[in-house]
């Protein structure tokens, strides 16, 4: 019996898949298909994919021509699966003419042709036209998120705003957007979306108004500084039938994906403690950190990071908080340790502008611990440890570039899907995180102004 393998994401199922999986059967007698999971299409750089892997099961199975289906999962596998299977012939699309010639060593390797004008990504891009999102802010973290949107599909700066025109119009220039302008009226005429990268107190503000406007809302962390305000604004995004996303770009990477899962799957049994650092000396003195009396400072700067995978294993429900900081002259705190108390739990965060400390995290349960090393908020590998030292379970998994495009990759999807929501950090988790900041700032800001 002649087996034949090919491989595809099989996203959104259309001819081009259907004619080339009969011309792949017609290679032989037996045909295996091999399809990718969400986890390695994103480690690709595959960023939007639409239907589940189930869905794409389905519909490859659908066809009438697949003998059997496999998993793709991990570089290397094609060869693994060649050799397994006792496949004969190896094939794909003819977009992938000598992409493939390595497999020749294994067994006969055939391009087919491609159908023409036909695919998954033009099929993405008709059923949801490209968003046109604007930048509310143009310092130095706007900087860096163009860059990473043009690694997503289906979303497109076109403009930004800054209350100061002449930075609109000269960060607009260098990035080559279609406009930069002063006017907020005129700014949300022109875009379907907003990216918020302001000063923290500004956000709720800004996020309102986008929203009021019929605006889909992506807004740096801390979203808003009270847990009342979190809730009006998802509120009135459900209402206008709108997406409102915190952007904490740890929520989205895959590898931070994998922890989580890892840790709520029971191998290191219940999870006690969660424990992770994130400090960062910041030498400009003069710097929003620093100057900003009432919302500067490390635990609003870094905060929602060290407390993001204690809402994730701990929960939302916490007993108590309490906060002991280091502070400079003005008050503002330059390390801060924040400590939660579970019914069967606690965590620990904490954070730096002018303390270094090792930024790893550690998730203790009653099994054995997950130990990710710095800088554990760019997940890239972690380790499962147990009482047993010698046995150590390792994971690694892909973080491109700065990680930004996993959160725009989400929030695309969030646009183009039904239910106008994500996982990776929900709304309650966001509004608890609101509650965490109100907390910190009624705490530990005595003179701090109505936020
Ligand atoms: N394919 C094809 N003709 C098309 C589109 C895809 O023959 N018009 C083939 C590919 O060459 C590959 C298989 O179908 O062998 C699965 O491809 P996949 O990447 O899932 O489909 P695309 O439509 O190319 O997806 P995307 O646009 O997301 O890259």
């Amino acid at each position: 019996m002649k087996k034949v393998i090919t491989y595809g994401t099989f996203d959104l199922f259309h001819e081009g898949h259907y004619n080339l999986l009969k011309h792949a059967k017609e290679l032989g007698d037996y045909l295996i298909v091999g399809i990718t999971t969400e986890q390695y299409d994103q480690t690709r750089g595959k960023l939007n994919v639409h239907d589940s892997l189930i869905t794409r099961i389905d519909n490859v199975r659908a066809s009438g021509f697949v003998d059997e289906v496999v998993v793709e999962d991990h570089v290397g596998q094609k060869i693994e699966d060649v050799k397994r299977f006792n496949v004969q012939v190896f094939t794909v699309g003819s977009d992938w003419t000598g992409k493939f010639d390595y497999m020749k060593e294994y067994c006969d390797v055939v391009y087919i042709p491609r159908t023409k004008n036909v695919s998954s990504t033009q099929k993405r891009i008709d059923a949801n036209p490209i968003i046109r999102l604007g930048l509310i802010g143009t310092g130095r973290i706007a900087g860096r998120f163009p860059l990473e949107c043009k690694a997503v599909s289906g979303i497109n700066i076109v403009g930004a705003y800054n209350p100061h025109g002449d930075h609109a119009e000269q960060f607009a220039d260098k990035h080559e957007f279609e406009f930069g302008t002063n006017n907020i009226e005129e700014f949300f005429e022109n875009v379907d979306a907003v990216y918020i990268a302001t000063p923290h107190e500004t956000h709720y503000e800004y996020a309102k108004q986008a929203l009021e406007h019929g605006k889909h809302v992506l807004c740096e962390k801390p979203m808003v500084l009270k847990e009342a305000h979190a809730v009006e604004l998802y509120d009135l995004a459900k209402k206008n039938n709108l997406v409102l996303m915190e952007a904490i770009k740890t929520a989205y990477c895959p590898g931070f994906n994998q922890l989580i899962t890892v840790a709520k799957s029971g191998i290191i049994g219940d999870v006690i403690d969660v424990e992770a650092a994130f400090s960062r000396i910041i030498d400009d003195r003069n710097s929003r950190e620093f100057s900003n009396e009432n919302y500067g400072g490390s635990f609003l700067e870094y905060g929602t990071y060290t407390l993001l995978p204690a809402l994730k294993l701990l929960g939302k429900n916490y007993d108590d908080i309490t906060f002991n900081c280091i502070k400079a002259n003005n008050g503002v705190d330059i390390y801060t340790k924040a400590q939660l108390k579970y019914p069967r739990g606690m965590a620990t965060s904490k954070t730096g502008v002018a303390v270094k400390t090792e930024g790893q995290m550690v998730v203790a349960g009653t099994k054995g611990y997950i130990l990710a090393p710095s800088p554990w908020w760019l997940t890239k590998n972690f380790e499962v440890r147990y009482e047993d030292s010698t046995k150590i379970d390792s994971y690694s998994a892909t973080f491109l570039g700065s990680g930004l495009r996993y959160e725009i990759a989400e929030f695309v999807k969030a646009i183009g899907g039904d239910g106008n929501k994500t996982f990776q950090f929900t709304r309650g988790e966001s509004v608890a995180m609101a509650g965490v900041m109100e907390r910190f700032l009624r705490d530990q800001r005595m003179n701090q102004n109505e936020v």
